[in-house]
């Protein structure tokens, strides 16, 4: 496996990754397919400028993918995961873990990592706890009047 950080120009490949997780596990996310294919290059690049990515590759092939972001009005040593997702055949072979361990080498001034996942999300759950995440106790009704909640996840080191 190989592991690498997306740049500004490779914006294609986060979208292309991005579909590929909305369809295949449509549940886990809050946004959904038909929002995100609407997104063209300019709103892709945009969130470039807040986000890193991380791809993990498996013969060249992109096999999962995490994203962290800064976001406004927070410390800088914290910072976001989202757009969490790897291919079925390959999970439960520690690559996320690896994307994680990647992404804060590449941030090394940040020591909070938060993430937010739905209280349906039984098995992302289960994974980052046992990734060591625990519960901050935030949790909140998503606005979309579905009644479902997300928890808010925390890693500190
Ligand atoms: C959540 C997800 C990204 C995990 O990816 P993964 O590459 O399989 O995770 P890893 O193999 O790195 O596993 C990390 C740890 O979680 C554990 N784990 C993985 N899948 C698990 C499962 N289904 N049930 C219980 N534990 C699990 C692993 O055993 C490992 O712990 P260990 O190293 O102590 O053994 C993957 O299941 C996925 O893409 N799910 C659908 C999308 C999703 O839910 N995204 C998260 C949105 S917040």
């Amino acid at each position: 496996m190989e592991l690498a950080i997306l740049g500004a120009d490779d914006w294609p490949i986060a979208r292309e990754i991005r579909l590929r997780a909305l369809k295949d596990s449509p549940s886990a996310y809050i946004a959904d397919y038909e929002d995100e294919v609407t997104v063209g290059e300019e709103g892709w690049r945009e969130r470039f400028t807040r986000m890193r990515s991380v791809v993990a590759r498996d013969d060249g092939r992109i096999i999962g993918m995490a994203s962290s972001v800064r976001v406004a009005g927070r410390p800088t040593y914290e910072r976001h995961i989202e757009s969490v997702w790897v291919d079925p055949r390959f999970r439960r072979n520690g690559v996320l873990r690896a994307v994680l361990g990647h992404l804060s080498v590449a941030d090394p001034g940040v020591t909070e990592w938060r993430v937010w996942v739905l209280d349906t999300n039984t098995v992302a759950r289960q994974v980052y706890d046992r990734l060591g995440f625990s519960p901050t106790g935030e949790r909140q009704l998503l606005p979309d009047g579905s009644g479902r909640r997300e928890i808010r996840l925390r890693f500190g080191r």
